[in-house]
C-alpha cells in the first residue's frame, strides 16, 4: 500500500511542509515536485495521495496556485480516482492575505472530487484567525491551511494532529 506525496511550491515553503510530513508517515513516495510530473495518471498508482498547494494569485477564481498545479487541474479532474483517499494541505498567510486565505486548496479539491476521489483530512476552521477563505466548506477547511508567514509557530503541531487524523482516515496509510 502506497501513498504519494505531491507538492508545487514557488519560495520552497510547500516542498519543506511536504519533507516535515514525509517524515511522520512511514510508507509514503519522497515527496514529488509537479513541476518533475509530466502526467498525472501515476495516481492512478497509488492507494492514497496528499496534495501541497500554496496560494499566491489572490483573489483570483482560476489558477490560483500560481504553480505547477494549475495546468494540471483539468488533467486530474478527468482521471478515474475512484476508491483513492485524497488530503490536501495549503500554504497560505492568514495575516496579510486574510480575506483569501490558502484559496487554492479548493481549487485542487474540486477537481479531486470530480475524479471521484474520496476527501479526507478536513480540519475545523475554529483553529485559525482569518477573514475569507475559498476553501472552507460549512465549518471546515477542505484540507490543513498552515501559516508559515504568521503562525509558523503552530505548524508542527497542527502537522502532528493532521498526521494521526489521516492515519484514522486514509487506512493506506501507516503512522511513524
Ligand atoms: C504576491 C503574493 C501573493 C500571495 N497571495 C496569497 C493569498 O492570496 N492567500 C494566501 O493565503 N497567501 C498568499 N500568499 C502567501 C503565500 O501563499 C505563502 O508565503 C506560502 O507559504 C508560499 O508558499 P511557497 O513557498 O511554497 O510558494 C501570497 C504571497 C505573496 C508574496
Amino acid at each position: 500500500m502506497t501513498v504519494g506525496i505531491y507538492f508545487a511550491t514557488t519560495t520552497g515553503k510547500t516542498e519543506d511542509i511536504a519533507e516535515r510530513l514525509h517524515g511522520m508517515i512511514s510508507n509514503a513516495n519522497t515527496p514529488k515536485d509537479l513541476a518533475d510530473v509530466n502526467d498525472v495518471s501515476e495516481f492512478s498508482d497509488l492507494d492514497g495521495i496528499i496534495c501541497g498547494i500554496p496560494t499566491w494569485n489572490t483573489g483570483a477564481d482560476i489558477e490560483r496556485s500560481g504553480t505547477a498545479w494549475d495546468s494540471l487541474l483539468d488533467d486530474i479532474g478527468g482521471l478515474n480516482l475512484k476508491g483513492k483517499k485524497v488530503a490536501i494541505f495549503g500554504l497560505g498567510d492568514s495575516s496579510t492575505y486574510t480575506e483569501n486565505f490558502c484559496d487554492a486548496m479548493e481549487e485542487l479539491h474540486s477537481h479531486f472530487v470530480k475524479a471521484g476521489a474520496s476527501m479526507v483530512g478536513y480540519v475545523s476552521k475554529s483553529d485559525y484567525t482569518f477573514e475569507e477563505s475559498k476553501s472552507v466548506i460549512g465549518e471546515s477547511f477542505c484540507g490543513l491551511p498552515l501559516d508559515e508567514d504568521s503562525e509558523s509557530d503552530m505548524t508542527d503541531d497542527r502537522l502532528a494532529k493532521w498526521a494521526i487524523q489521516l492515519k484514522a482516515e486514509m487506512t493506506s496509510l501507516n503512522q511513524k
